[in-house]
């Protein structure tokens, strides 16, 4: 299958070279507003990938032309916030870039899987879906598999198994709900393992994993969420139906609908094949009530943005 990825920065070319690496697809399509970017990462990826002997190959463009029959499309274009910019000006800027994207995706792959990457992830998502028109088992965001992947480390450096598996739904941003409940080290549920303040150390390690890399690197992570694209599309081209938390459209689970969030879903070859009930205590169900709820002023403004290019 060939894969496109919109955006060569740090996640999209991340996520192309571990797809090259592990050879998942047959071809990969590396597409970006800065095509200098895009050739000069994927000359280097080309060079790292006849040295491991993968048969993956890449091309890299600026034209959506070339991104005709891609099965997925991972999109991973955007722009960081900088100073002086407000969360809005930011959205502005983003959903300006979704709809450049998205509309050309739609015109050249109209029957791809949408991942999206780019941030505010369960707004961005909630974009691309509206934008595109696709059913929405074909619009995904990949966000919860990251704070997933986030919280087993955080597990993982207080236990001696390494057969962790951690689960966080809600919002890809300050609140997530990482759920101890549903989060396992070997057999024993976290909720089970640790004292009330351990717990209340790996939820706090979780919301913040993200935030301490930028403080390290001055920019966001990469190499964490390329592994998580990979988990997705993986999912996707093997039809695993794997439980993975992402970012979809709620139609009433959860209490919740017409927002993409992060829940638990099975994810195949149709993309997202099912939604998964998870039993939330009390405490869980109220966080991801207001998870749900801290999307409501993003979403006004995505809503404007539509009825305005609707006229
Ligand atoms: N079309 C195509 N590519 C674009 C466009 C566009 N309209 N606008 C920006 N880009 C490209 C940029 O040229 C850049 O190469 O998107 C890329 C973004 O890369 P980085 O700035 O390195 O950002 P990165 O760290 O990769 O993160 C990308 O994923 O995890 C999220 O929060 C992160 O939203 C961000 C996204």
């Amino acid at each position: 299958m060939k894969i496109s990825v919109i955006g060569a920065g740090n996640v999209g070319a991340s996520a192309c070279y571990l797809l090259i690496a592990k050879e998942i697809c047959s071809e990969v399509v590396l597409l970006d507003i800065n095509r200098q970017v895009a050739q000069g990462k994927a000359i280097d990826m080309m060079q790292a990938s006849i040295t491991l002997g993968a048969k993956t190959s890449i091309k890299t463009t600026h034209d959506y032309k070339d991104i005709e029959n891609s099965g997925i499309v991972v999109i991973t274009a955007g722009i960081p916030r900088k100073e002086g910019m407000s969360r809005e000006d930011l959205l502005h800027i983003n959903i300006k870039i979704m709809e450049e994207v998205v509309l050309n995706i739609k015109k050249f792959a109209p029957n791809s899987i949408i991942i999206v990457v780019s941030n505010p992830l369960d707004i961005m998502n909630y974009t691309a879906l509206k934008l595109s028109g696709f059913s929405k088992n074909r619009v995904i965001g990949m966000g919860g598999i990251l704070d997933s992947a986030r919280m087993a480390y955080a597990i993982s450096k207080r236990v001696d198994t390494k057969e962790i598996k951690a689960c966080v739904i809600g919002t890809h941003g300050e609140y997530m709900v990482p759920l101890l409940s549903q989060s396992f080290a070997g057999n024993q549920a976290v909720k089970d393992i640790f004292d009330k303040k351990t717990c209340e150390e790996v939820i706090q390690e979780t919301k913040n994993g993200g935030a301490q890399i930028v403080k390290f690197l001055q920019t966001s992570a990469y190499y964490a969420p390329a592994a998580c694209i990979c988990i997705l599309i993986e999912a996707i081209l093997n039809d695993t139906k794997s439980p993975l938390p992402c970012s979809v459209w709620l139609d009433g689970e959860y209490n919740a609908s017409g927002v993409s969030i992060g829940v638990l879903a099975m994810v195949g070859k149709n993309g997202v094949e099912k939604i998964l009930d998870l039993p939330l205590n009390e405490e869980e169900a109220k966080r991801f009530q207001e998870s749900v709820n801290s999307l409501g002023d993003s979403l006004a403004i995505v809503d404007k943005y539509l009825r305005n290019i609707n006229h």
